[in-house]
């Protein structure tokens, strides 16, 4: 960012709930603590296919505390949700459904008693026996040999690909990897009657409320969900997973709360993960590099019962200029539990493959891989036929290789050293979808003097609560203290999910028409009320600035607007906003809205030792008009450090003979950490985008994480002469290097 704005949008503005962070005062899931209060534990399979034969409860109900023991034979109806509606469970089977086992770490059973520590000890006081069947755990889905799906397709891509004279033709893969936010899954339900609130992990407040109705069968008015703040999700937390209704069901019986935290072990069988993929990728090219044929055939593995399409075609059609393309998908089902959407879900595991197979296509063309990718650029969107609302990629590309230096790298295998060290440069394009979905905010002027907004929208931890003060403050110009953000709560106006990293483009439409409205309305207020030295103003000649209500062409006798609430006897005055969706909206329905980025990575590789580093990351982001570039670059240093984690670390492993995951643990799964984030430089473009409304923000968080372990790769065969085409990058991989010596 080269200038800081006068206004707040754009300014680098710290988080307004930092200091309840920072204090322990924000309150998670767990830490609503409620009168009466009782604690849940589940009891997972230890099988991965087979049945139960027989549950055996009777000890555990008799020891200390226990107050239920709920299971298949007790728990009573759970409903499906319906089909194509706006309400989107984790799995289609409800919990308990029936006493079939289809994949290791299933709920089998769910202990409740007065304390943690007796549901814990109870939990494993249940005795079960199984009818085991073989089950089909294998990690590599390269067994698959039945139907595909025909996904994008143009022109004639077989035989274009057939007569290229340059071809790559190589599969890539991407293992299962596991969300690991810091706060685990957890719900407290409390039934007042027949009320339910729940108190939820959940990226969607909205959606939850609308699943647990329909999955427990309660009229949707009695239904509340809470999530005040979340310890972040990846994706893990955006629809509800079987948990949540085995613990309402209990708070139901009991007639008590139940208080159930998803421990970190049953986090990684439970509650989704990043389909694993294998992803065949054909690229045919002229001499002189202009692609003519694309193909991109890809497997992902899902669970016994769900359809989860990773969706790994999602960038491909659009990113470059090629007249023949084909994409093709099928799902290979294992016993394990249910996929979910993972930060940038389809276009990350998905541009991983596309933009290696670029970097192969450069080297064999001996085109430098920025050229090639520039030589390629797509004019418009050539999937749909229509233009891009605003493509800055070119941009990405060429700023990136500046901020980097790319032009010094010596593209020969091993050549570039530093420090006794090896240094390897890769990179790689980056792109996310931009979409504005329908939304409702309110803002409320106070007669104590502040100022509320309201949406039924989360802070995943991006910094939503302060996006929501900007755009007020910048409406009304009440400063930043004088305003409250309350989001949250299912009961507040639709806001939505905290996923596809759309909220920001999303809410801050209905967020600033709100604000109009209220000012307009407190315009009107002004110039009707008794007392005020406005009574009987025109309101054409007045304006709302800095909070005071003002005739335009004199700053004096201007009013607080509380002043002219208190006057008024108003307590609270609100107006409603919306934010019209981008597919009914003329300016954006027919556009292409994506973002786009450029991944510039070095490595320092030390053969002598078998150490690879990244040692640094330039990043330049093109999405949109940025509205917090601090929390945006947080959030774009956050996605390149997970990045790192998938290039080189992030993979969950199962034992072959029962389907337990066995690196289930925070020690055991390798995650990227302070120790391995290199130097990150982030560069936002800053290009407002028009089709998105007033602010022209397309929003940040999962582009960040595109495109980084494919740049890996790129540098780590740059150093090494390796070519590792299966994620993540291991040490096996790096000993086949014959560069032996720094
Ligand atoms: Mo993101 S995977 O849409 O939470």
């Amino acid at each position: 960012m080269s200038t800081t704005p006068a206004g707040i949008i754009g300014r680098p503005t710290p988080r307004i709930d930092g200091p309840l962070k920072t204090t322990g005062t924000a309150k998670y899931a767990t830490d609503f603590h409620i009168e009466g209060m009782t604690y849940g534990v589940p009891v997972v399979a230890s099988i991965a296919s087979g049945h139960i034969r027989t549950l055996d409860t009777s000890a555990a109900e008799k020891m200390p505390g226990v107050l239920l023991v709920l299971h298949h034979g007790n728990i009573g109806p759970l409903y499906r949700t319906v089909p194509n509606t706006d309400a989107t469970a984790s799995e289609v089977r409800p919990v308990f459904d029936d006493e079939v086992i289809r994949h290791w770490g299933q709920y089998i059973a769910y202990v409740v008693a007065e304390t943690l520590e007796q549901a814990t000890a109870a939990a494993d006081a249940v005795r079960v026996e199984y009818e085991v069947e073989k089950p089909s755990i294998r990690e590599s889905l390269d067994d698959y040999k039945g139907d595909r799906k025909k996904g994008s397709s143009r022109g004639t891509s077989d035989a274009a690909f057939a007569s290229a004279p340059v071809k790559v033709d190589q599969t890539y893969v991407t293992p299962i990897e596991t969300h690991n936010p810091i706060e685990m899954h957890a719900s407290v339900a409390v039934w007042d009657r027949d009320q339910l609130t729940m108190f939820e992990t959940t990226q969607g407040v909205v959606n939850h409320r609308v699943v647990m109705a329909q999955t427990l069968g309660i009229p949707l008015e009695n239904m509340r969900v809470i999530t005040r703040f979340l310890g972040s999700g990846f994706g893990g937390k955006l629809f509800p997973w079987p948990h949540c209704a085995m613990n309402a069901v209990a708070a139901r019986k009991l007639s008590r709360p139940v208080k159930l935290c998803i421990t970190r072990s049953m986090m990684f069988s439970g509650v989704g993960y990043r389909p694993r993929t294998e992803q065949r990728i054909r690229l045919g090219a002229s001499q002189d590099g202009k692609l003519l044929a694309l193909k991109q055939d890809y497997v992902n593995v899902t669970s016994m019962l769900d359809d989860f399409d990773e969706g790994c075609g999602e960038a491909t059609p659009y990113l470059y200029s090629v007249a023949n393309l084909d994409v093709t998908s099928a799902l290979v089902r294992r016993n394990f539990g249910a996929p979910t959407p993972m930060r940038g879900p389809g276009a990350v595991p998905g541009l991983y493959a596309l933009e290696s197979a670029m970097n192969e296509l450069a080297d064999e063309l001996k085109i430098d891989p920025v050229k090639l990718r520039i030589l390629n650029d797509a004019e418009k969107d050539e999937e749909k036929n229509i233009p891009f609302s605003s493509r800055h990629y070119r941009e990405c590309l060429e700023v990136g290789a500046n901020k980097f230096g790319w032009a010094k790298r010596t593209p020969a295998i091993g050549s570039m050293r530093r420090d006794g060290k090896i240094l390897g440069w890769g990179m790689a394009g980056a792109s996310w979808v931009a979409l504005r979905l329908p939304c409702t905010a309110h803002v409320e002027f106070h007669a104590n003097g502040r100022v509320s907004v309201r949406s039924g929208t989360q802070d995943i931890g991006t910094g939503t609560y302060t996006t929501f003060a900007q755009v007020v403050h910048e409406k009304t110009g009440v400063p930043l203290d004088r305003i409250d953000v309350v989001i949250g709560d299912s009961a507040l106006p639709d806001g939505p999910m905290s996923g596809g990293s759309m909220v920001t483009g999303s809410v801050l439409n209905a967020i600033a028409n709100a604000s109009t409205e209220a000012m307009k309305k407190m315009l009107a207020l002004s110039t009707g009320t008794e007392g005020s030295p406005l009574k009987g103003a025109k309101v054409e000649e007045l304006e709302f600035a800095e909070g005071r209500i003002r005739k335009k062409d004199q700053v004096a006798g201007d009013p607080e607007f509380a002043e002219v609430l208190k006057l008024a006897h108003i307590d609270g005055l609100s107006a409603e906003g919306k934010t019209v969706p981008t597919w009914e909206d003329p300016q954006s329905k027919d556009k292409s809205l994506h973002s786009y980025g450029a991944q510039f990575v070095e490595v320092e590789w030390e053969p002598e030792i078998a150490r690879m580093r990244v040692s640094r990351v330039v990043t330049v982001i093109d999405a949109g008009r940025i509205i917090n570039p601090k929390a945006a670059a947080n959030q774009i240093s956050g996605a390149v450090v997970m990045g790192i984690g998938m290039g080189l670390l992030e993979e969950t492993i199962h034992d072959q003979r029962t389907g337990q995951p066995i690196n289930g643990s925070m020690a055991d799964y390798l995650m990227a950490t302070c120790a391995d984030s290199p130097e990150i430089d982030v560069t936002f473009l800053d290009h407002p985008d028009p089709a998105m409304g007033e602010y022209g923000a397309r929003g940040v968080g999962e582009i960040g994480l595109a495109g980084v372990a494919a740049a890996i790769t790129a540098a780590v065969h740059h150093a090494t002469g390796v070519r590792v085409r299966e994620l993540p990058v291991k040490i096996e991989d790096l000993l086949q290097s014959k560069v032996l010596h720094a």
